[in-house]
């Protein structure tokens, strides 16, 4: 199993590293390729997500491949996961997704077909960055223990 995660406002980032620590992995960052950081191509990163665009990524380690399951911590963009994870899921093909999505919680329907197994944490109304994830520990604590025992 790994733990791979995509993040522009450091929510999803958040639940990575906490489930990362709890399973004793490495939460590694999914990113377009040569971006300098959070902010950087964030418009065009959206624009091309409604368009359809699978832009180019890091590298990731070939591992991935071989994955019998990936957790996967990503927002959802105007009901999609973003353009580079979806251009991660096509070039490394890891097996079993579960998804964990921190997001507005009200439109994820083309996300959710992308991942066999999804937990969704609904950001607080008016909430654009988490200060800290404790709304979700119990939710995220279930789903590690879950993932510890299998
Ligand atoms: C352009 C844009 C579109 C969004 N569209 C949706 C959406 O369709 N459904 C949803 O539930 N949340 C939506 N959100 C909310 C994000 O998924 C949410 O802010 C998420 O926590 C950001 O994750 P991050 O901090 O890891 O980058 C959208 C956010 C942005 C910036």
């Amino acid at each position: 199993m790994i733990i791979r995660y995509y993040s522009r406002t450091g929510n999803n980032r958040l639940a990575a590293e906490y489930l990362a620590e709890r399973l004793g992995l490495e939460a590694r960052e999914i990113t377009e390729a040569g971006r300098t950081g959070e902010r950087d191509g964030l418009m065009g990163a959206i624009f091309g997500t409604m368009f359809g665009r699978r832009p180019p990524i890091e590298d990731m380690p070939d591992e991935d491949r071989d994955a019998d399951a990936l957790v996967l911590c990503a927002p959802v963009w105007a009901t999609q996961l973003p353009g580079a994870v979806k251009s991660y899921l096509e070039e490394y093909s890891p097996g079993h997704v579960k998804l964990v999505t921190i997001n507005q919680g009200n439109r994820n329907k083309k996300a959710r077909a992308r991942a066999d197994e999804v937990l969704q944490l609904k950001l607080p109304k008016g909430t654009a960055r988490l200060s800290d994830l404790s709304s979700y520990r119990a939710e995220l604590d279930e789903l590690a223990e879950r993932l510890n025992g299998s």
